[in-house]
């Protein structure tokens, strides 16, 4: 993906290559080993065996920390309820937020560490996380330490976004000003203070916030020094991209009702389109966005996991990757571009996502004969080893 500029093509991928790694970085690339004494003593040969080696995964969306489950929600929908009635009923986001705040910091770490593990042992290298169920100025900042628990001493790279704004919590739900009030004067402030923080995001929705609100988050995120990420057009079209548009996000998420003019002025706006598949796949409701109209209005795509307890609880970013391409209609380079190089951009971050000399050696390999084949055993897990700042963090047999 050396010259790929992150809209449509070819991966660029090269036959019987070596990549080296120095320190961290990726040193080199290609297909003759340089000659010398190239490794030096504590040199390292990983062989591939014929597998690939990619770039390690980039999942650009996820809720990874909470407590509780939600199976009892998916029960529900499959008997005929919609994810927007439970929520009315007093489930959806708030059950979660529930069971969050009765959760210790510790126990938080617990639960979710294991989510960690699990999408790491899938290939994922670099994760955002965002807050969003505690919705208190107490228990979001469990949630911003208990993101920073990983991000100090979990091999995954670690990216935290402040989530304040997902739903106004029940118990200002006759004085919406007030909790907006306490995200903008109090929350987000004290979020910002913490290095692993660098992005604010809202859900923009008829049970969530509105553009109004939003733009109003945006002003104080940016006042914080944040970048901004906006959950947007996911039940109905709100005019969250052409919000996303006007307040230079740097990506919009979701995206399943979008119209062709909020796309067009995505692409003008240069917001990545972020796309959740699995989202779209597990809320059941067929509505998946129009990838090939996204792409030909000259937008850039990632795809993401969005990963929460309620509308998809899975990390698998192949899978999502392959939910993208048979529902979304995009192509399987598009698909792998949108999990790696496109991830990465939609988190600010040119050093990964891509084998570059000098990029972040971040890399996974994988036991399948081509890059098309996870997509196309979909659901399956082909990782074999997972290298994180040039350190095998794991290997499976
Ligand atoms: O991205 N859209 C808002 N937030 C989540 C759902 C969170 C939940 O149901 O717990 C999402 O789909
Ligand atoms: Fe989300």
């Amino acid at each position: 993906m050396e010259k790929h500029d992150g809209r449509q093509g070819r991966l660029g991928v090269i036959e019987n290559a070596y990549v080296a790694a120095k320190d961290g970085r990726i040193l080199d690339f290609g297909q003759t080993l340089p000659a010398g004494d190239f490794l030096g003593e504590e040199g390292l040969i990983v062989d591939a065996n014929g597998g690939v080696v990619m770039p390690g995964l980039v999942d650009c969306h996820t809720h990874l920390v909470h407590a509780g489950f939600r199976q009892n929600e998916f029960k529900m929908r499959s008997e005929g309820m919609s994810y927007q009635e439970i929520a009315r009923l007093g489930g959806g986001i708030m059950s979660t937020v529930r069971s969050t705040r009765a959760a210790s910091l510790s126990e938080l770490i617990e639960f979710s560490r294991a989510r960690a593990d699990e999408a790491l042992s899938q290939g994922t290298t670099t994760m955002e996380i965002k807050t969003g169920y505690g919705l208190d100025l107490q228990n979001e900042l469990k949630m911003v330490d208990a993101i920073g628990e990983f991000y100090e001493n979990h091999p995954l790279e670690i990216v935290g976004t402040f989530l304040g704004a997902h739903i106004v919590p029940y118990e200002f739900i006759d004085d919406r000003m007030k909790y907006l009030h306490l995200v903008k004067e109090e929350m987000l402030p004290a979020v910002a203070g913490k290095k692993w923080m660098t992005g604010c995001d809202v859900f923009v929705e008829d049970l969530a916030f509105r553009a109004d609100e939003a733009r109003e988050i945006a002003a104080a995120a940016r006042a914080n020094g944040l970048s901004l990420h906006l959950h947007v057009d996911q039940f109905g079209d709100v005019r969250g991209a052409e919000l996303a548009s006007e307040l230079g996000a740097l990506s919009a998420d979701h995206l399943d009702h979008t119209s062709e003019r909020g796309m067009q002025k995505m692409a003008k706006a240069g917001v990545i389109g972020v796309l959740l598949p699995g989202a779209s796949f597990f809320t059941g409701k067929g509505s998946y966005p129009d990838v090939k109209k996204m792409l030909s209005c000259g937008m850039r795509l990632a795809v993401a996991s969005d990963y929460n307890p309620g509308t998809t609880p899975s990390l698998n970013l192949m899978l999502n990757a392959s939910i993208a391409v048979t529902q979304m209609g995009m192509t399987c380079d598009d698909a792998i571009l949108g999990i790696t190089k496109n991830a990465a951009a939609a988190l600010g971050l040119a050093d990964r996502g891509a084998i570059l000399k000098g990029a972040r050696a971040d890399l996974v390999v994988l036991d399948a004969p081509d890059e098309y084949y996870p997509l196309y055993r979909y659901g399956l897990n082909f990782v074999k080893r997972v290298v994180i700042d040039g350190r095998s963090v794991k290997v499976c047999k």
